[in-house]
């Protein structure tokens, strides 16, 4: 194997998902999404024929199911996806591991074509290098959303947990989106925040979230830079503030390096009498508590 070398170093893997083709996509749905409970992480329509939905696997990555016009079996429809930012890195990659003597396929699915090299590992399963996305963050624009606020219900769900919370709100305030063409891949849901954490007239980050593919990529930091310029040019004096599980370690970084403080816990706001699951971990700790951040106006900065 020759990927570790000066002239082909070892490829940036940033995630992975491992696919399957599936003869009836509700039906399978239901199995990995219901009975197994695997979190439901988006889906797509009508690509090259195939339909698809994704579901987070424990612990990281992804699972894929797809119909189309493939064949349940090949092994390219059901190939194990190695994921790097960019398509010069997935030829680098394929370099690599084309100087090693891996036979390369083409997949079924002209998406994987596109966007990566199928390999067939000893056995003969196919390994997809891939890239996430060739189009950059910067090359998004974030807009305003006036469409059916239904239409976003599987990007909100990414932030929260529980139904019934998200049906109580989800029509509220005002959305941004960042659209890759006419494709939304991440919003940012703005509402007046009544009392509590905040000043008067302090505007509150309800739901926020960045499709998987897209995470990591700049995409939230633009989406909350793009509400701070809304929120500054109609409220100068606003405060802004946001909440988050104490769980989501994760959450925390991205909001502070966004320019929130952390303002105060509040403990067992996620309990199954607000609608969240009763036992929900994240990342090996308990969801629980609730914690408000904030980030002064623009003006006091
Ligand atoms: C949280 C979320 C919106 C961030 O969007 P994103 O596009 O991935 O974030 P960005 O790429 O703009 O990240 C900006 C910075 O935050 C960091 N960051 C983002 N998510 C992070 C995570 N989960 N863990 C650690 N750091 C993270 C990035 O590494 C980056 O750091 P840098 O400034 O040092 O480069 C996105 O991860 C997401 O949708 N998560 C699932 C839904 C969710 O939890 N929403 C928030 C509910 S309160």
């Amino acid at each position: 194997m020759t990927a570790m070398t000066p002239e082909h170093p070892s490829p940036h893997w940033i995630r992975a998902r491992v696919a399957h083709h599936v003869r009836d996509l509700d039906r399978s749905t239901r199995f990995y999404g219901g009975l197994l409970a695997l979190p439901r992480r988006g889906g797509f329509g009508g690509h090259d024929g195939y339909d698809g939905q994704f579901f987070a696997l424990p612990g990281g990555g992804e699972l894929e199911l797809t119909t189309g016009p493939g064949t349940v079996g090949d092994p390219t429809e059901e190939p194990l996806v190695l994921y790097v930012g960019t398509l010069p890195e997935v030829h680098a990659a394929a370099a690599g591991l084309e100087a090693a003597g891996v036979p390369a396929v083409a997949a079924a699915n002209p998406y994987w074509n596109r966007w990566g090299r199928t390999f067939l590992d000893p056995d003969g399963r196919a390994v997809v290098v891939a890239a996430t996305d060739g189009r950059a963050a910067a090359d998004l624009r974030i807009e305003p959303y006036t469409g059916d606020r239904d239409a976003l219900w599987e990007l909100f769900e990414l932030a929260e947990d529980s139904p019934t919370q998200l049906a109580s709100y989800l029509t509220a305030g005002r959305v941004l989106v960042a659209l890759a063409d006419q494709d939304p891949v991440g919003h940012l849901q703005l509402v007046p925040r009544e009392e509590g954490v905040g000043n008067e007239g302090a505007m509150e980050i309800k739901n926020m979230a960045v499709r998987p593919q897209w995470q990591g990529r700049g995409v939230g930091a633009r989406l909350v830079a793009a509400a701070v310029e809304l929120v500054t040019a109609e409220r100068p004096a606003a405060t802004m503030v946001v909440a988050t599980a104490a769980a989501d370690v994760g959450n925390l970084r991205f909001y502070q390096r966004q320019g929130f403080r952390m303002h105060s816990i509040e403990r067992d706001a996620f309990t199954p009498a607000t609608g969240y699951p009763s036992v929900l971990v994240i990342d090996g700790v308990q969801l629980r508590d609730r914690v408000w951040l904030d980030r002064e106006p623009e003006t006091t900065r």
